[in-house]
């Protein structure tokens, strides 16, 4: 006999009258869910970059490559620093001793601005000899100009004005310019030292060297 297949139990009974059961309503099954832990990546696995051991290891090589630096800079200041020791810095200025020709060279009433420039002074030849002026204003020290026409000399900074003496007469200037030491060599040139000065103020124009009497 071939299987029969279960009877329905939802389906009412077709013939009779019986009464029909109370269909079974079907009760929720509780589902429970429960998450899988993900696994774990593989300490191998990851990429290069992410391994703190690398990053301890660029770290290292950081502190190193820093040390390392130091260090050369250290070597070169000291180097460079022994250097500037053997070989100092020298400030080549000019002598403030120098000849200045000859006494026949020089024009009566001239004023020589030859070694103005290298020397900042310059030599005066009067009837009875020479004097040697320096070239720096007395108020703040500008270089004035001898001016022939005027028969001055005459700052361009705040307008001072000096006579051919040396003497100030107009401007701020609060003295006269100051005379350098003029003599003559054994040879008879005429020789001026800057670093010797006359103060016209202190009764110091009469004093020797700073005049040159030549009668020639
Ligand atoms: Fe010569 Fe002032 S510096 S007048």
């Amino acid at each position: 006999m071939a299987d029969q297949p279960p009877a329905d139990v939802t389906r009412p009974e077709s013939s009779g009258s019986a009464p029909t059961p109370p269909v079974e309503k079907p009760q929720p099954v509780a589902v429970q869910i429960t998450s899988t832990p993900l696994p774990r990546k593989a300490k191998q696995d990851r990429a290069p970059e992410e391994d703190p051991g690398i990053w301890r290891m660029n770290r290292r090589n950081l502190l190193a490559v820093t040390g390392w630096l130091g260090f050369l800079t250290f070597i070169v200041a000291s180097t460079i620093g022994a250097l500037r020791f053997m070989f100092p810095r020298v400030l080549f200025e000019p002598p403030t001793k120098f000849k200045a020709g000859f006494p026949q060279d020089y024009v009566v009433g001239e004023v020589s601005d030859k070694y103005k420039d290298e020397h900042r002074v310059w030599i005066v030849r009067d009837n009875i000899g020479f004097y040697s002026l320096i070239a720096i204003c007395t108020h703040l020290g500008c270089t004035p100009r001898w001016l022939p026409t005027d028969n001055k000399f005459k700052c361009p900074c705040h307008g001072s004005g000096y006579y051919k003496s040396g003497v100030n007469f107009e401007g701020p200037a609060p003295r006269p310019l100051e005379r350098a030491f003029i003599g003559l060599t054994d040879e008879g040139e005429i020789q001026v030292d800057t670093s010797i000065t006359f103060r016209y103020e202190l009764g110091q124009w009469g004093k020797p060297g700073s005049f040159l009497s030549y009668a020639g």
